[in-house]
């Protein structure tokens, strides 16, 4: 496969990324995950703007994002991928640095890796839901950075998988946040409710587009802190993200969500979402 390392596109296998670099030591970095659908980047202004977010919180110098499109462009086509649906990674780290020390010098030069591969839409459980679980959020306090830190994201999504389950979503002390992959909307007499934006969750551009969707369409929205207890309240509850697009949750914890089925609402906001790309 053609990735983009650096200042270049190489075959994958030529890539050397050094044993010193601080993303690999320390997790010191921050990605991105956007949809291609054939001939679009979807939202691509919003993931460089959070892109950009990351960089600025982070302190890492990195001029180039102004050219991530025409790389991400090219590595489609370099892929074979233009007909595709497909997804584009980006990683940037704060780079390399000897000696071995948690403070970094400002002379690091970031790291840059891009690449494509093809990611197919799950059309099967957009139709037909998918079951969730719920745990303890025991992330740090910055989770509005898209970094590449991912330990509690992993643990969870693999109890998710060792129980059958798509996704986690996560409480902090009983106030729901997100998911691991996903933000997470529920719906009561047909009003949409989210989590509200602040350090504890992600900023993601599906929820963006939702809410933004809701509002041209005529639908309520309330971002609102979301309890725990009120969960069994809700008709419908959907999952928000790039790959995910919007998932319809048909249960939690084993707990039935409304007729545990997709709700009218969340496909109402599936199909118009699809038109969106
Ligand atoms: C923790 C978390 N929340 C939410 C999202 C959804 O964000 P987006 O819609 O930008 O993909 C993601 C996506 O990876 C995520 O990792």
């Amino acid at each position: 496969m053609q990735v983009f390392f650096n200042n270049e596109f190489v075959e994958d296998d030529k890539v050397h990324i050094s044993p010193f670099d601080r993303g690999f030591q320390f997790a010191d970095g921050i990605y991105e995950v956007i949809r291609y659908y054939p001939r679009n980047f979807f939202e691509l202004d919003a993931h460089l703007k959070r892109l950009k977010y990351g960089l600025t919180e982070l302190s890492i110098t990195f001029s180039n994002v102004e050219s991530i499109e025409a790389i991400l462009t090219e590595l489609i086509s370099r892929n074979n991928l233009s007909d595709k649906t497909a997804i584009a990674y980006i990683q940037i780290t704060r780079g390399a640095q000897r000696p071995r020390k948690h403070s970094y010098n400002d002379e690091a030069v970031p790291t840059f890796l891009a690449y494509v591969e093809e990611q197919p839409i799950n059309y099967d459980t957009l139709n037909n839901g998918v079951k969730v679980g719920i745990e303890q959020d025991i992330r740090w306090h910055r989770c509005d950075i898209k970094t590449i830190a991912l330990l509690p994201n992993v643990l969870s999504k693999q109890r998710a998988v060792q129980k059958n389950l798509f996704e986690i979503i996560w409480h902090r002390d009983g106030v729901i946040t997100e998911g691991v992959q996903t933000n997470v909307a529920f719906v009561k007499d047909d009003v949409v409710y989210t989590p509200p934006l602040n350090n504890l969750i992600l900023p993601g551009i599906t929820r963006q587009t939702v809410l933004r969707l809701c509002r041209s369409l005529g639908i309520q929205t309330s971002e609102r802190e979301i309890q725990l207890n009120e969960l069994k309240n809700f008709n419908e509850i959907f999952l928000m993200s790039t790959t995910a697009e919007i998932m319809p949750v048909i249960s939690i914890d084993d707990v039935v969500v409304g007729r545990g089925v997709p709700g009218n609402l969340t496909k109402h906001l599936q199909r118009e979402f699809q038109k969106l790309h």
